[in-house]
Protein backbone atom coordinates (compact mmCIF):
# COMPACT_ATOMS: atom_id res chain seq x y z
CA UNK A 1 0.00 0.00 0.00
CA UNK A 2 2.86 2.40 0.77
CA UNK A 3 5.74 2.97 -1.02
CA UNK A 4 8.25 3.21 1.39
CA UNK A 5 11.16 0.66 -0.49
CA UNK A 6 12.15 3.67 -2.88
CA UNK A 7 12.18 6.68 -1.03
CA UNK A 8 15.53 7.71 0.06
CA UNK A 9 15.95 7.46 4.02
CA UNK A 10 18.29 10.28 5.18
CA UNK A 11 21.15 8.63 7.93
CA UNK A 12 19.37 7.48 10.95
CA UNK A 13 19.43 6.82 14.68
CA UNK A 14 16.90 4.71 16.28
CA UNK A 15 16.63 5.10 19.98
CA UNK A 16 14.80 2.47 21.23
CA UNK A 17 13.79 2.85 25.22
CA UNK A 18 13.19 -0.68 26.68
CA UNK A 19 15.64 -2.26 25.20
CA UNK A 20 15.93 -5.13 27.30
CA UNK A 21 12.46 -6.22 26.56
CA UNK A 22 10.79 -8.89 24.81
CA UNK A 23 9.22 -6.88 22.14
CA UNK A 24 13.52 -5.91 21.05
CA UNK A 25 14.82 -8.70 21.42
CA UNK A 26 11.49 -10.90 19.60
CA UNK A 27 10.72 -8.02 16.93
CA UNK A 28 12.36 -4.85 16.88
CA UNK A 29 15.84 -6.16 16.14
CA UNK A 30 14.66 -9.23 13.51
CA UNK A 31 13.43 -6.42 11.52
CA UNK A 32 15.72 -4.28 11.65
CA UNK A 33 18.09 -7.21 10.49
CA UNK A 34 16.11 -8.30 8.03
CA UNK A 35 15.78 -4.99 5.97
CA UNK A 36 19.37 -4.82 6.35
CA UNK A 37 19.12 -8.38 4.31
CA UNK A 38 17.06 -6.83 1.87
CA UNK A 39 18.95 -3.48 1.67
CA UNK A 40 15.83 -1.33 3.15
CA UNK A 41 18.33 0.06 5.79
CA UNK A 42 20.15 3.70 5.30
CA UNK A 43 23.64 3.22 4.71
CA UNK A 44 24.47 4.90 7.84
CA UNK A 45 22.30 3.71 10.41
CA UNK A 46 22.76 3.66 14.16
CA UNK A 47 20.77 1.71 16.73
CA UNK A 48 21.30 2.93 20.48
CA UNK A 49 19.27 0.95 23.01
CA UNK A 50 18.63 2.81 26.12
CA UNK A 51 17.60 1.17 29.48
CA UNK A 52 17.88 1.45 33.23
CA UNK A 53 20.51 -1.03 33.58
CA UNK A 54 23.86 -0.76 32.79
CA UNK A 55 25.30 -2.49 29.70
CA UNK A 56 28.31 -2.84 27.73
CA UNK A 57 28.07 -2.16 23.77
CA UNK A 58 29.76 -5.58 23.41
CA UNK A 59 27.08 -7.67 25.70
CA UNK A 60 24.61 -5.54 24.29
CA UNK A 61 25.63 -6.38 20.37
CA UNK A 62 25.73 -10.37 21.83
CA UNK A 63 22.37 -10.27 23.22
CA UNK A 64 20.97 -9.02 20.22
CA UNK A 65 22.59 -11.40 18.16
CA UNK A 66 21.25 -13.93 20.25
CA UNK A 67 17.60 -12.67 19.28
CA UNK A 68 18.52 -12.69 15.77
CA UNK A 69 19.32 -16.69 16.12
CA UNK A 70 16.12 -17.38 18.39
CA UNK A 71 13.76 -14.91 16.08
CA UNK A 72 14.90 -13.57 12.63
CA UNK A 73 12.24 -15.28 9.78
CA UNK A 74 15.98 -15.38 8.13
CA UNK A 75 18.68 -17.08 9.25
CA UNK A 76 21.85 -14.78 10.34
CA UNK A 77 24.02 -13.60 7.33
CA UNK A 78 27.20 -13.01 8.95
CA UNK A 79 28.60 -10.24 6.34
CA UNK A 80 25.16 -8.44 6.88
CA UNK A 81 25.72 -8.46 10.92
CA UNK A 82 28.83 -6.96 10.56
CA UNK A 83 27.49 -4.19 8.36
CA UNK A 84 25.19 -2.97 11.53
CA UNK A 85 26.61 -4.51 14.60
CA UNK A 86 29.46 -1.42 14.99
CA UNK A 87 26.50 1.12 14.94
CA UNK A 88 24.51 -0.66 17.60
CA UNK A 89 25.53 0.49 21.24
CA UNK A 90 23.95 0.82 24.85
CA UNK A 91 23.17 3.82 26.58
CA UNK A 92 22.42 3.63 30.03
CA UNK A 93 20.14 5.98 31.88
CA UNK A 94 16.62 6.52 33.69
CA UNK A 95 14.04 7.68 32.39
CA UNK A 96 13.56 10.80 34.48
CA UNK A 97 17.04 12.09 34.49
CA UNK A 98 17.69 15.13 32.51
CA UNK A 99 20.80 14.40 32.68
CA UNK A 100 21.21 10.88 31.05
CA UNK A 101 19.04 12.29 28.00
CA UNK A 102 21.39 15.35 28.13
CA UNK A 103 24.09 12.88 27.71
CA UNK A 104 21.96 10.94 24.63
CA UNK A 105 21.93 14.03 23.13
CA UNK A 106 25.98 14.27 23.12
CA UNK A 107 26.16 10.89 21.82
CA UNK A 108 23.62 11.67 19.29
CA UNK A 109 25.86 15.08 18.22
CA UNK A 110 29.50 12.66 18.20
CA UNK A 111 27.91 10.74 15.82
CA UNK A 112 26.52 13.75 13.33
CA UNK A 113 30.27 14.95 13.75
CA UNK A 114 31.78 11.72 12.67
CA UNK A 115 29.07 11.60 10.24
CA UNK A 116 29.60 15.38 8.96
CA UNK A 117 25.31 15.45 7.99
CA UNK A 118 22.69 16.17 9.88
CA UNK A 119 20.63 12.78 11.42
CA UNK A 120 17.41 11.23 11.35
CA UNK A 121 16.17 10.39 15.33
CA UNK A 122 13.77 8.02 16.15
CA UNK A 123 13.14 7.36 19.40
CA UNK A 124 11.13 4.18 20.31
CA UNK A 125 8.92 3.74 23.66
CA UNK A 126 8.59 0.49 23.83
CA UNK A 127 8.53 0.38 27.46
CA UNK A 128 5.31 -0.05 30.31
CA UNK A 129 3.15 3.28 29.66
CA UNK A 130 4.73 4.60 33.10
CA UNK A 131 7.84 4.93 31.08
CA UNK A 132 5.55 7.31 28.41
CA UNK A 133 5.58 10.72 30.28
CA UNK A 134 8.98 11.13 32.05
CA UNK A 135 10.36 9.94 28.56
CA UNK A 136 8.62 12.47 26.45
CA UNK A 137 8.90 15.04 28.73
CA UNK A 138 12.99 14.34 28.97
CA UNK A 139 12.91 14.31 25.02
CA UNK A 140 10.83 17.54 24.78
CA UNK A 141 13.00 19.24 27.47
CA UNK A 142 16.03 18.24 26.02
CA UNK A 143 15.18 19.52 22.68
CA UNK A 144 15.58 15.90 21.35
CA UNK A 145 12.12 16.04 19.77
CA UNK A 146 12.93 18.84 17.62
CA UNK A 147 16.31 18.26 16.08
CA UNK A 148 16.26 19.25 12.61
CA UNK A 149 13.09 20.64 12.82
CA UNK A 150 11.19 21.33 9.74
CA UNK A 151 13.49 18.77 7.51
CA UNK A 152 13.55 15.55 6.10
CA UNK A 153 15.33 14.83 9.12
CA UNK A 154 12.51 16.00 12.21
CA UNK A 155 13.13 13.30 15.00
CA UNK A 156 10.05 11.15 14.79
CA UNK A 157 8.64 9.31 18.02
CA UNK A 158 7.14 5.66 17.72
CA UNK A 159 4.95 4.62 20.76
CA UNK A 160 3.54 0.92 20.98
CA UNK A 161 0.22 0.16 22.40
CA UNK A 162 -0.89 0.36 25.10
CA UNK A 163 -2.06 3.74 23.89
CA UNK A 164 -4.15 4.34 27.02
CA UNK A 165 -7.03 2.24 28.93
CA UNK A 166 -9.92 4.45 27.99
CA UNK A 167 -10.98 7.34 26.56
CA UNK A 168 -9.71 9.96 29.08
CA UNK A 169 -6.09 8.59 29.33
CA UNK A 170 -5.63 8.34 25.69
CA UNK A 171 -6.69 12.17 25.34
CA UNK A 172 -4.40 12.62 27.82
CA UNK A 173 -1.34 10.73 26.13
CA UNK A 174 -1.99 12.73 22.80
CA UNK A 175 -2.08 16.00 24.45
CA UNK A 176 1.35 14.89 26.03
CA UNK A 177 2.61 14.00 22.95
CA UNK A 178 1.68 16.66 20.66
CA UNK A 179 2.91 19.41 23.13
CA UNK A 180 6.53 18.07 21.96
CA UNK A 181 5.81 16.41 18.51
CA UNK A 182 3.51 17.52 15.40
CA UNK A 183 1.50 14.62 14.47
CA UNK A 184 3.55 13.90 11.58
CA UNK A 185 6.31 13.03 13.68
CA UNK A 186 4.28 10.68 15.59
CA UNK A 187 3.46 7.03 14.79
CA UNK A 188 1.43 5.17 16.79
CA UNK A 189 2.19 0.83 15.95
CA UNK A 190 -0.57 -1.15 15.62
CA UNK A 191 1.18 -4.34 14.62
CA UNK A 192 -1.78 -5.38 12.48
CA UNK A 193 -1.59 -2.86 10.16
CA UNK A 194 1.74 -4.20 9.04
CA UNK A 195 0.72 -7.56 8.39
CA UNK A 196 0.73 -8.13 4.53
CA UNK A 197 -3.06 -9.38 4.46
CA UNK A 198 -4.40 -5.83 6.24
CA UNK A 199 -2.40 -3.88 3.85
CA UNK A 200 -3.70 -5.87 0.79
CA UNK A 201 -7.88 -5.42 2.15
CA UNK A 202 -7.91 -1.92 0.31
CA UNK A 203 -6.38 -3.02 -2.63
CA UNK A 204 -8.65 -6.04 -3.05
CA UNK A 205 -11.15 -3.57 -2.03
CA UNK A 206 -10.19 -0.70 -4.50
CA UNK A 207 -8.56 -2.51 -7.26
CA UNK A 208 -11.10 -4.63 -8.42
CA UNK A 209 -14.09 -3.10 -9.73
CA UNK A 210 -16.26 -6.49 -8.98
CA UNK A 211 -16.57 -6.04 -4.98
CA UNK A 212 -17.42 -2.47 -4.67
CA UNK A 213 -21.10 -2.49 -6.23
CA UNK A 214 -21.99 -4.94 -3.83
CA UNK A 215 -19.53 -3.71 -0.76
CA UNK A 216 -22.83 -2.18 1.03
CA UNK A 217 -26.25 -2.44 3.03
CA UNK A 218 -28.06 -3.93 -0.71
CA UNK A 219 -25.94 -7.12 -0.81
CA UNK A 220 -24.27 -7.50 2.63
CA UNK A 221 -26.38 -9.02 5.07
CA UNK A 222 -23.83 -9.43 7.94
CA UNK A 223 -20.09 -9.04 8.48
CA UNK A 224 -18.16 -10.86 10.64
CA UNK A 225 -14.59 -10.21 12.20
CA UNK A 226 -13.15 -12.90 14.24
CA UNK A 227 -9.54 -12.44 15.66
CA UNK A 228 -9.03 -15.76 17.82
CA UNK A 229 -6.22 -17.26 19.98
CA UNK A 230 -5.66 -20.65 21.09
CA UNK A 231 -3.04 -19.38 23.56
CA UNK A 232 -3.85 -18.33 26.95
CA UNK A 233 -2.56 -15.40 28.83
CA UNK A 234 1.04 -17.26 29.68
CA UNK A 235 3.59 -15.08 31.72
CA UNK A 236 1.58 -11.79 30.67
CA UNK A 237 -1.33 -12.47 33.13
CA UNK A 238 0.12 -8.90 35.14
CA UNK A 239 -0.37 -6.91 32.27
CA UNK A 240 -3.36 -9.14 30.75
CA UNK A 241 -5.35 -8.69 34.00
CA UNK A 242 -5.53 -5.13 33.72
CA UNK A 243 -6.43 -5.05 30.44
CA UNK A 244 -8.65 -7.69 28.95
CA UNK A 245 -9.70 -8.68 25.74
CA UNK A 246 -11.80 -5.70 24.79
CA UNK A 247 -8.36 -3.50 25.44
CA UNK A 248 -6.18 -5.40 24.14
CA UNK A 249 -7.19 -6.41 20.89
CA UNK A 250 -10.47 -5.13 20.31
CA UNK A 251 -9.60 -1.15 20.71
CA UNK A 252 -6.85 -1.25 18.50
CA UNK A 253 -6.43 -4.64 15.55
CA UNK A 254 -10.32 -5.36 15.11
CA UNK A 255 -10.92 -1.83 15.40
CA UNK A 256 -8.76 -0.90 12.55
CA UNK A 257 -9.96 -3.84 10.77
CA UNK A 258 -13.37 -2.81 10.72
CA UNK A 259 -12.39 0.93 9.39
CA UNK A 260 -10.39 -0.95 6.67
CA UNK A 261 -13.25 -2.98 5.84
CA UNK A 262 -16.06 -0.42 5.95
CA UNK A 263 -14.62 2.99 5.28
CA UNK A 264 -15.46 4.58 1.76
CA UNK A 265 -12.71 5.22 -1.28
CA UNK A 266 -9.94 7.77 0.03
CA UNK A 267 -9.21 10.42 -2.95
CA UNK A 268 -5.53 9.15 -2.65
CA UNK A 269 -2.98 7.07 -1.25
CA UNK A 270 -1.42 9.82 0.84
CA UNK A 271 -1.96 8.78 4.48
CA UNK A 272 -3.70 11.40 5.51
CA UNK A 273 -6.62 10.49 2.64
CA UNK A 274 -6.58 7.18 4.39
CA UNK A 275 -7.05 7.63 7.76
CA UNK A 276 -9.27 10.65 7.36
CA UNK A 277 -11.54 8.15 5.69
CA UNK A 278 -10.84 5.79 8.65
CA UNK A 279 -12.04 7.93 10.99
CA UNK A 280 -15.27 8.85 9.00
CA UNK A 281 -16.09 5.06 9.51
CA UNK A 282 -15.61 4.87 12.93
CA UNK A 283 -17.17 7.82 14.19
CA UNK A 284 -20.40 6.11 12.28
CA UNK A 285 -20.60 3.65 14.51
CA UNK A 286 -23.59 4.13 16.42
CA UNK A 287 -22.92 3.90 20.51
CA UNK A 288 -23.56 0.69 22.19
CA UNK A 289 -26.39 0.44 24.18
CA UNK A 290 -26.03 0.27 27.28
CA UNK A 291 -29.13 -0.04 29.54
CA UNK A 292 -29.49 -3.71 28.41
CA UNK A 293 -25.70 -4.80 27.69
CA UNK A 294 -26.37 -8.40 26.92
CA UNK A 295 -27.79 -7.19 23.63
CA UNK A 296 -24.89 -6.15 21.84
CA UNK A 297 -21.61 -7.02 23.80
CA UNK A 298 -20.70 -10.49 25.03
CA UNK A 299 -17.58 -10.72 27.55
CA UNK A 300 -16.44 -13.78 28.78
CA UNK A 301 -13.22 -15.86 30.51
CA UNK A 302 -11.78 -19.36 29.71
CA UNK A 303 -12.34 -22.15 32.39
CA UNK A 304 -10.33 -25.16 31.81
CA UNK A 305 -10.80 -27.45 29.11
CA UNK A 306 -8.89 -29.10 25.99
CA UNK A 307 -7.15 -27.20 23.66
CA UNK A 308 -5.75 -29.25 20.55
CA UNK A 309 -6.14 -31.96 23.08
CA UNK A 310 -3.64 -30.71 25.55
CA UNK A 311 -5.38 -29.94 29.01
CA UNK A 312 -5.36 -26.58 30.06
CA UNK A 313 -6.18 -24.20 33.13
CA UNK A 314 -8.57 -22.03 33.53
CA UNK A 315 -8.03 -18.34 33.50
CA UNK A 316 -8.15 -17.73 37.11
CA UNK A 317 -5.81 -20.79 38.07
CA UNK A 318 -3.18 -18.80 35.78
CA UNK A 319 -0.42 -17.71 38.03
CA UNK A 320 -0.51 -13.81 38.84
CA UNK A 321 -4.16 -13.88 38.26
CA UNK A 322 -6.37 -13.15 41.28
CA UNK A 323 -9.33 -15.26 42.04
CA UNK A 324 -11.66 -12.66 41.81
CA UNK A 325 -10.64 -11.28 38.85
CA UNK A 326 -13.51 -9.41 36.41
CA UNK A 327 -11.24 -9.32 33.41
CA UNK A 328 -12.72 -11.16 29.85
CA UNK A 329 -10.56 -12.89 27.92
CA UNK A 330 -13.39 -13.16 25.26
CA UNK A 331 -15.52 -10.18 23.92
CA UNK A 332 -18.26 -10.38 21.19
CA UNK A 333 -20.07 -6.97 20.09
CA UNK A 334 -22.50 -6.04 17.11
CA UNK A 335 -21.75 -3.00 16.09
CA UNK A 336 -23.92 -1.09 13.64
CA UNK A 337 -22.78 1.95 11.31
CA UNK A 338 -24.97 4.37 10.77
CA UNK A 339 -24.61 5.92 7.22
CA UNK A 340 -25.55 5.49 3.85
CA UNK A 341 -23.36 2.31 2.71
CA UNK A 342 -23.64 0.40 5.79
CA UNK A 343 -27.31 1.04 7.62
CA UNK A 344 -29.07 -1.99 8.98
CA UNK A 345 -25.90 -4.18 8.37
CA UNK A 346 -24.92 -5.55 11.21
CA UNK A 347 -20.68 -5.64 12.26
CA UNK A 348 -20.31 -9.19 14.45
CA UNK A 349 -16.96 -8.84 16.13
CA UNK A 350 -15.09 -10.87 18.44
CA UNK A 351 -11.73 -12.23 19.83
CA UNK A 352 -10.40 -13.82 22.74
CA UNK A 353 -8.01 -16.37 24.10
CA UNK A 354 -7.74 -20.10 24.71
CA UNK A 355 -10.45 -20.39 21.56
CA UNK A 356 -10.47 -23.71 19.29
CA UNK A 357 -8.07 -22.17 16.99
CA UNK A 358 -5.50 -18.81 16.50
CA UNK A 359 -6.84 -17.02 13.12
CA UNK A 360 -8.18 -13.96 12.16
CA UNK A 361 -10.15 -12.77 9.37
CA UNK A 362 -12.90 -11.11 7.92
CA UNK A 363 -15.93 -12.55 6.58
CA UNK A 364 -18.85 -10.72 4.60
CA UNK A 365 -21.89 -12.72 4.71
CA UNK A 366 -24.14 -11.56 0.60
CA UNK A 367 -27.70 -11.46 1.58
CA UNK A 368 -29.16 -15.14 -0.14
CA UNK A 369 -30.05 -15.45 -3.71
CA UNK A 370 -34.13 -16.29 -3.52
CA UNK A 371 -34.89 -20.06 -3.40
CA UNK A 372 -37.55 -20.41 -6.34
CA UNK A 373 -35.52 -22.14 -8.70
CA UNK A 374 -33.50 -25.56 -8.67
CA UNK A 375 -36.38 -27.30 -6.26
CA UNK A 376 -35.01 -26.16 -2.93
CA UNK A 377 -37.15 -26.49 0.05
CA UNK A 378 -37.98 -23.20 1.00
CA UNK A 379 -37.67 -24.00 4.98
CA UNK A 380 -34.07 -25.12 3.44
CA UNK A 381 -33.04 -21.43 1.91
CA UNK A 382 -29.88 -21.15 -0.62
CA UNK A 383 -26.26 -20.47 1.14
CA UNK A 384 -25.36 -17.19 1.11
CA UNK A 385 -21.94 -16.46 -0.77
CA UNK A 386 -18.91 -15.56 1.43
CA UNK A 387 -16.29 -13.54 1.37
CA UNK A 388 -13.78 -14.71 3.55
CA UNK A 389 -10.33 -12.58 3.87
CA UNK A 390 -8.21 -14.14 5.71
CA UNK A 391 -5.43 -12.21 7.53
CA UNK A 392 -3.67 -15.22 9.57
CA UNK A 393 -2.69 -17.94 9.23
CA UNK A 394 -3.51 -19.48 5.65
CA UNK A 395 -3.60 -15.91 4.13
CA UNK A 396 -5.43 -15.64 1.36
CA UNK A 397 -8.88 -15.00 -0.09
CA UNK A 398 -11.87 -17.10 -0.97
CA UNK A 399 -15.82 -16.95 -1.99
CA UNK A 400 -18.14 -19.22 -1.95
CA UNK A 401 -20.67 -19.73 -4.58
CA UNK A 402 -23.62 -22.26 -4.78
CA UNK A 403 -22.55 -25.10 -7.45
CA UNK A 404 -24.61 -28.14 -8.78
CA UNK A 405 -23.11 -31.15 -8.09
CA UNK A 406 -22.28 -33.45 -10.98
CA UNK A 407 -24.76 -36.40 -11.00
CA UNK A 408 -28.36 -36.83 -12.77
CA UNK A 409 -30.18 -34.80 -9.82
CA UNK A 410 -30.10 -31.21 -9.33
CA UNK A 411 -28.42 -30.43 -6.05
CA UNK A 412 -26.91 -27.62 -4.71
CA UNK A 413 -23.74 -27.56 -2.91
CA UNK A 414 -21.43 -24.37 -1.75
CA UNK A 415 -18.16 -24.60 -3.15
CA UNK A 416 -14.88 -22.10 -2.48
CA UNK A 417 -13.11 -20.38 -5.45
CA UNK A 418 -9.83 -19.58 -3.27
CA UNK A 419 -6.21 -17.60 -3.20
CA UNK A 420 -3.53 -18.38 -0.57
CA UNK A 421 -0.66 -16.26 -0.91
CA UNK A 422 1.88 -19.03 -0.22
CA UNK A 423 0.85 -20.83 -3.02
CA UNK A 424 0.93 -17.93 -5.37
CA UNK A 425 3.48 -15.65 -3.96
CA UNK A 426 5.81 -17.72 -1.69
CA UNK A 427 6.13 -17.81 2.02
CA UNK A 428 8.68 -15.60 3.29
CA UNK A 429 7.11 -12.26 3.57
CA UNK A 430 7.98 -9.73 5.90
CA UNK A 431 7.23 -9.45 9.10
CA UNK A 432 4.37 -6.53 10.25
CA UNK A 433 7.71 -5.17 12.16
CA UNK A 434 9.31 -4.57 8.80
CA UNK A 435 7.13 -3.15 7.19
CA UNK A 436 5.83 -0.20 10.05
CA UNK A 437 9.75 1.04 11.18
CA UNK A 438 10.64 1.41 6.97
CA UNK A 439 7.28 3.53 7.01
CA UNK A 440 8.55 5.25 10.40
CA UNK A 441 12.22 6.15 8.95
CA UNK A 442 10.93 7.45 5.54
CA UNK A 443 7.68 9.13 7.18
CA UNK A 444 5.08 7.61 5.92
CA UNK A 445 2.12 7.60 8.62
CA UNK A 446 -0.55 5.36 6.28
CA UNK A 447 0.15 2.54 8.37
CA UNK A 448 -0.08 4.38 11.71
CA UNK A 449 -2.83 5.04 14.01
CA UNK A 450 -3.78 8.51 13.81
CA UNK A 451 -4.61 10.21 17.35
CA UNK A 452 -8.30 11.20 16.48
CA UNK A 453 -8.92 7.20 15.43
CA UNK A 454 -7.57 5.98 18.80
CA UNK A 455 -9.79 8.53 20.25
CA UNK A 456 -12.66 7.55 18.19
CA UNK A 457 -12.07 4.03 19.16
CA UNK A 458 -11.80 4.74 22.76
CA UNK A 459 -15.05 6.60 22.46
CA UNK A 460 -17.55 3.81 21.49
CA UNK A 461 -15.59 1.34 23.98
CA UNK A 462 -14.70 3.61 27.52
CA UNK A 463 -18.43 3.26 28.30
CA UNK A 464 -18.57 -0.42 27.84
CA UNK A 465 -15.46 -1.00 29.78
CA UNK A 466 -17.23 1.32 32.73
CA UNK A 467 -20.43 -0.51 32.93
CA UNK A 468 -18.54 -4.07 33.03
CA UNK A 469 -16.26 -2.31 36.18
CA UNK A 470 -19.51 -1.45 37.91
CA UNK A 471 -21.37 -5.16 36.93
CA UNK A 472 -17.93 -6.49 38.35
CA UNK A 473 -18.56 -10.70 37.89
CA UNK A 474 -21.84 -10.57 36.88
CA UNK A 475 -22.80 -11.13 33.36
CA UNK A 476 -19.12 -12.31 32.82
CA UNK A 477 -19.67 -15.42 30.73
CA UNK A 478 -17.67 -18.56 31.32
CA UNK A 479 -16.41 -20.75 28.25
CA UNK A 480 -14.17 -23.95 28.42
CA UNK A 481 -10.73 -23.76 26.90
CA UNK A 482 -10.47 -24.93 22.92
CA UNK A 483 -14.09 -24.06 22.30
CA UNK A 484 -15.34 -21.24 20.37
CA UNK A 485 -16.17 -18.60 23.35
CA UNK A 486 -19.48 -18.43 25.50
CA UNK A 487 -22.90 -19.56 24.35
CA UNK A 488 -24.18 -15.93 24.17
CA UNK A 489 -21.95 -14.65 22.28
CA UNK A 490 -23.77 -17.31 19.69
CA UNK A 491 -27.18 -16.42 21.08
CA UNK A 492 -25.93 -12.29 20.02
CA UNK A 493 -25.96 -13.56 15.85
CA UNK A 494 -28.97 -16.23 16.65
CA UNK A 495 -31.48 -13.42 17.66
CA UNK A 496 -30.52 -11.55 14.40
CA UNK A 497 -30.68 -14.61 12.06
CA UNK A 498 -26.85 -15.76 11.54
CA UNK A 499 -24.26 -17.81 13.12
CA UNK A 500 -21.06 -17.49 13.88
CA UNK A 501 -18.92 -18.71 10.06
CA UNK A 502 -15.74 -20.03 11.58
CA UNK A 503 -16.95 -22.07 14.14
CA UNK A 504 -18.23 -24.91 11.36
C1 LIG B 1 -1.02 -8.18 20.90
C2 LIG B 1 -1.75 -8.54 22.17
O1 LIG B 1 -1.29 -6.85 20.54
O2 LIG B 1 -1.44 -9.04 19.84
C3 LIG B 1 -1.54 -10.00 22.51
O3 LIG B 1 -1.29 -7.73 23.23
C4 LIG B 1 -1.87 -10.89 21.34
O4 LIG B 1 -2.32 -10.36 23.65
C5 LIG B 1 -1.18 -10.41 20.08
O5 LIG B 1 -1.48 -12.21 21.67
C6 LIG B 1 -1.67 -11.18 18.87
O6 LIG B 1 -0.91 -10.82 17.75
P1 LIG B 1 -0.80 -11.80 16.49
O7 LIG B 1 0.00 -11.02 15.51
O8 LIG B 1 -0.13 -13.05 17.00
O9 LIG B 1 -2.21 -12.07 16.05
Amino acid sequence: MTNSGKRSIPPTVIVIFGASGDLTSRKLVPALFNLSVDRLLPKRFFLIGYGRKTVSDDDFRSSLKESLSAHSRRPIDETVWEKIAPGVSFHSGSYDNPESFEQLKDKISEIEKEEGEPIQCIFYLSTPPSGFLPILENLGNSGLARLHHNTCCASKVIVEKPFGRDLASAQELNRMINRRFAESQVFRIDHYLGKETVQSLLVQRFANSIFEPVWNRNYVSCVQITVSEDLGVGSRAGYYDRSGALRDMIQNHVMQLLALTTMEPPSSLDPEAIRDEKVKALQAIKPLSLNNPDSEVVRGVYTEGLVAGEKAIGYHDESDVPSSSSTETYAALCLQLDNWRWKGVPFYIRSGKRLARKVSEIVVQFTRPPAILFGQDSRQPLSPNLLTIRIQPNEGVSLSLNSKTPGLETKLQPVNLSFGYDTTFGSNTPEAYERLILDAMTGDGTLFIRGDEAEHSWGLLSPVLDTWQGMGNHGLEKYSAGTWGPLAADKLLLHRGHEWITNK
